[in-house]
């Protein structure tokens, strides 16, 4: 076996997650980033709202009131000893992340200002004004450059190595260079991040196609609660882009075509605060029902009433948004908003220190997962908004700590296959085809489908027509054409190899959802309308074996709270 690239640790995915494993592996072992994008692209950017921790600024807060919020907001399906690591670890990544040089929004003593988010019981959620992923990215990134750790930027990951039931490193295509590379490691970490794009309307950006979920999937180990899909209340109508929680944090309102702050009737309590799975369903109904805006598919979100200078504090980015996007001045008018896919609870099942674990719940020797790519699981069948930066920096510092004892620990494996020549075979094979089917015709069919057979709403005669759609599309794909053949920076050449993960997940989230006979959280179902704890308080594991996707489970851990019927 050939190979020049070597380094003691990698990371797969520059996101929030990826980098901050990355830094603390890099005090342990010798530690190398690879992204498909910049790390500055990464979609960790785009969150706006911010990152939750019981710092108690504006009213008396603990973890046990985070940690609780938490799992009532998961329908009871997270692991509670993770949620206690999130929660009790919250407020020292969030000073880690100000000592760096985050300009968090204050308080006029100073401190750092805190506001609602849906589902919480206090005011959480620390921000800068509406761009807090975009300011948490940029820091981590500069500590990344000042430990000077490798960046392979803009490769794509093809394939992992695994001999001998361990990972020992990655095949993945050099895009500016129009190269293929093998790297060998002794650990490696998925954080690849969210999946968004394989809906036809989502927050996430362009990049956001979950590759690590098809790595994993592929090598026999199990996804964890893929039927979880997390639609946001408020995508802007009608191109999905995220309009932040922050507005209703803030006391926007949600308004139906009849003029009615509907959320009084799903949510009595917490009306616009609630969390996203009843806030979503309960627009989603308004508009089917034909209470949406002159009976069109959208609600509106108005904050007219914040008056402009709070909206520019606080909320800048949603007018500047919104002002590009649709010409609308949030000041003035209000905003069409209908719900869109931003995040999956579900994702490659992991330990509480980011070990990967086999369908028989054993770690799997040197691979790791972290972030949104990952299920380790804090959110269950919902997550509460700012609890993902948090659950990044908080799992991927974990994954970072085990990774580098990890490699402390063992030495190199030998690479015993042909893992170049036999990349190399699969890439000519792909530039000297004669496939017929078209890429973006196969991708809109598959985002189409995902839409109408397992959205908001799920019952089984549709997810099985979405299933027979997705394996017909895998069969179309393996006749699929390279229309753009050129080595150097083929942006085609990685859509098609996208789009040949997302397939591969694509049925294990309809698979899921198929299998998960009642409703909880995201996951809600037509044709069983209730939560079943009796059945089903326990997390749904996905997994090839024969080809074919198998359904395991793995246990809820109950430490602290005792499932209970969820009010807002
Ligand atoms: O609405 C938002 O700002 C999104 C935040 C999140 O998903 O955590």
């Amino acid at each position: 076996m050939v190979f020049i690239l070597q380094h003691d640790i990698l990371i797969v995915g520059g996101g929030l997650a990826g980098m901050r494993a990355a830094l603390e592996a890099s005090k342990y072992a010798d530690t190398a980033i690879v992204s498909k994008t910049h790390p500055l692209r990464c979609h960790s950017v785009a969150a706006e709202g911010g990152i939750a921790a019981a710092l108690g600024n504006t009213v008396q807060d603990s973890w046990e009131d985070h940690m609780y919020d938490t799992v009532k907001g998961s329908d009871f399906l997270a692991d509670q000893d993770a949620v206690e690591i999130l929660v009790k670890e919250a407020p020292a990544a969030i000073y880690e992340f100000e000592h760096w040089g985050v300009l968090f929004s204050r308080l006029d003593d100073g401190r750092l200002a805190q506001r609602f988010f849906g589902g919480y019981a206090k005011p959480r959620v620390c921000f800068a004004s509406d761009k807090t992923g975009h300011a948490m990215v940029h820091e981590l990134y500069a500590q990344i450059m000042k430990r000077m750790t490798k960046v392979y930027e803009e490769w794509y990951v093809l394939d992992l190595i695994i001999e001998d039931n361990m990972c020992k490193g990655i095949v993945a295509w050099d895009i500016p260079n129009g190269k293929l590379e093998v790297i060998r490691a002794k650990a490696v970490l998925l954080a690849t991040g969210a999946y968004g794009r394989v809906y036809n309307t989502t927050s996430n950006d362009y990049a956001s196609t979950g590759d690590g979920l098809a790595l994993a999937l592929h090598y026999g180990l199990p996804l964890e609660d893929m039927e979880f899909v997390q639609f946001h209340p408020t995508g802007l109508y009608s191109l999905g882009l995220l309009v932040t929680e922050a507005v209703r944090g803030e006391g926007g309102y949600l308004i139906n075509g009849k003029g009615e702050r509907f959320m009084k009737k799903y949510a009595p309590e917490k009306m616009e605060l609630a969390p996203r799975d009843i806030t979503s369903r309960a627009i989603e109904t308004e508009i089917k029902q034909g209470r949406g805006i002159n009976e069109q598919p959208y609600v509106y979100l108005d904050l007219r009433h914040l008056g402009e200078a709070k909206i520019m504090e606080k909320l800048p980015f949603v007018r500047e948004m919104c002002r590009k996007q649709m010409g609308i001045d949030v000041v003035k008018q209000p905003i069409p908003v209908r719900p869109t896919v931003h995040y999956s609870m579900g994702g490659v099942a992991t330990t509480n220190e980011g070990e990967v674990i086999t369908s028989e719940l054993k770690p799997f020797s040197g691979l790791y997962a972290a972030g949104e790519c990952a299920c380790v699981s804090v959110h269950g069948a919902n997550r509460l908004g700012a609890n993902s930066l948090l659950e990044c920096v908080v799992f991927g510092k974990r994954a970072g700590a085990a990774m580098g004892n990890y490699a402390k620990a063992t030495s190199f494996a030998e690479i015993k296959g042909d893992w170049f020549p036999k990349a190399e075979e699969c890439m000519r094979a792909l530039f000297s085809g004669n496939g017929k089917e078209k890429m973006i015709t196969v991708r809109t069919e598959m985002q189409n489908a995902m839409t109408e057979h397992c959205g908001i709403f799920r019952e089984e005669k549709s997810l099985k027509t979405g299933i027979t759609k997705i394996k017909k599309l895998q069969q179309r794909y393996t006749n699929i054409i390279l229309e753009d053949t050129s080595r150097t920076f083929n942006t085609h050449l990685v859509e098609v190899l996208e789009l040949g993960s997302m397939l591969t997940y694509a049925e294990a989230i309809l698979v899921s959802a198929l299998n998960r006979k009642e409703s909880r959280g995201a996951h809600a179902r037509t044709d069983y309308l209730k939560r079943d704890d009796k059945n089903w308080l326990k997390h749904t594991l996905v997994y090839k074996k024969n080809n074919e996707l198998a359904i395991g489970y793995r246990p809820v851990v109950i430490t602290r709270i005792k499932p209970e019927e969820r009010k807002y």
